[in-house]
């Protein structure tokens, strides 16, 4: 499928999501052992066995994600019934994840696939049956906002360099969603049964705006450099710049564990098992292994980027610059340009540093 097809999908520029989720693929391969005990935890449950991994996206990670519970619950009992739900939002590119799952690489064992289901929706809503998920995953999907706010934003496309009331503001939609994320899978997961959620997180360090330093600063100020220069050369519409922010929040452990702390019904449904942020093994920078090859690593740098970032640069600040309906492909070809130029120039100044926030809960 071209790239342009996936216009309004969420999972943009996820048609090339196997090439370009590098940092999703290696977590749900770390995560194996940890998938494998949790899967162990739930299998005296009564009644069938569930998975569901939440904002599954179209590639292999949520299949590796699913592999390590389906693997521990068929060798403890080949005959019970077992489900792997893959939810996500209409736009995922499910003909794309369905092919992954029935082909080679999937999730059959011994000739037969598990019961496969795919509600689709948004995490911040019911996505599945009351009571009827063993065993919750969330990666790399958590930290994007239920919407996409204006908020006063001059000199930054990114939540962690806000400061003031607009960083007030952000928070507060921030916290208000994870909130409904953790209360919504609640009521979805049977007692006894756990979530795991893991994504890219923050940690405190004195000195950096609001003392707090958060998984890929570096690409965020880069690509406000280059909104900022498509700004100034005319490109970009200003004012809709100056309130674009990318509508995702990466929470320090003590955001993750304010809402345990005021919410009684949270506090009624969990208990804590883990709630930690941690740095990942050589800081994170995916492509370090081209820092010698300038051109290889700002191409690695640029696809990546692209994957998590165009349809948000897309909706809006191209379109909205060029009106509805314009062709914003050569904006965001020439954004993506730039984005490259500045990686092959500055190579490891704008690196990905990654802590990831690890989230385990038991339903009581
Ligand atoms: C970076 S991808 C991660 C996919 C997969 N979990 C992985 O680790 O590779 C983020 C996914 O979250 C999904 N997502 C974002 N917001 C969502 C929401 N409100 N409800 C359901 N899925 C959502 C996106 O559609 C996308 O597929």
């Amino acid at each position: 499928m071209p790239e342009n097809d996936s216009a309004d999908r969420s999972t943009e520029g996820m048609v090339d999501y196997n090439a370009n989720s590098l940092v999703q693929k290696q977590h749900a391969m770390g995560n194996h052992e940890r998938i494998e005990d949790l899967a162990g935890r739930v299998m005296h449950l009564p009644g069938p066995l569930n998975l569901t991994d939440y904002g599954c996206g179209p590639g292999q990670s949520t299949i590796e994600t699913a592999r390590p519970a389906l693997t521990t619950w068929l060798a403890a009992n080949a005959s019970r019934p077992i489900s792997i739900c893959f939810a996500d939002q209409p736009g995922n590119d499910w003909d794309a994840l369905m092919a992954l799952v029935t082909g080679e690489t999937g999730l059959a064992q011994g000739g037969t696939l598990p019961r496969i289901e795919t509600p689709v929706g948004s995490f911040y809503d019911r996505m599945v049956a009351d009571s009827s998920v063993s065993l919750a995953t969330c990666f790399f999907a958590s930290h994007w906002l239920s919407a996409s706010r204006p908020y006063e934003a001059p000199n930054t496309v990114w939540f962690a360099d806000l400061t003031g009331e607009a960083r007030r503001k952000m928070w507060q939609a921030a916290e208000s969603d994870w909130t409904r994320f953790l209360l919504m899978r609640a009521q979805e997961l049977q007692s006894g049964g756990y979530l795991f959620v893991s994504t890219l997180g923050a940690i405190p360090e004195t000195g950096e705006i609001n003392d707090t330093a958060a998984s890929g600063r570096g690409v965020y100020r880069a690509l406000q450099i280059v909104t900022a220069s498509m700004v100034d050369d005319g490109l970009l519409d200003r004012k809709r710049a100056k309130c674009f922010v990318f509508g995702l929040w990466f929470m320090t452990e003590t955001e993750a564990r304010r809402p345990f702390e005021t919410n009684a019904d949270l506090q009624d449904a969990y208990e804590i098992d883990t709630i930690a942020v941690l740095p990942v093994d050589g800081g994170g920078d995916l492509f370090a292994a081209h820092l010698d090859n300038p051109v290889e690593y700002a191409r690695q740098y640029t696809g990546y980027t692209k994957a998590f970032a165009a349809s948000s640069l897309r909706k809006q600040l191209f379109e909205p610059t060029l009106g509805a309906g314009k062709d914003t492909k050569w904006l965001e070809d020439e954004f993506f340009r730039r984005f490259e130029v500045l990686y092959r120039e500055n190579t490891a100044a704008y690196a990905l540093e990654q802590w990831h926030l690890s989230v385990v809960l038991k339903r009581k």
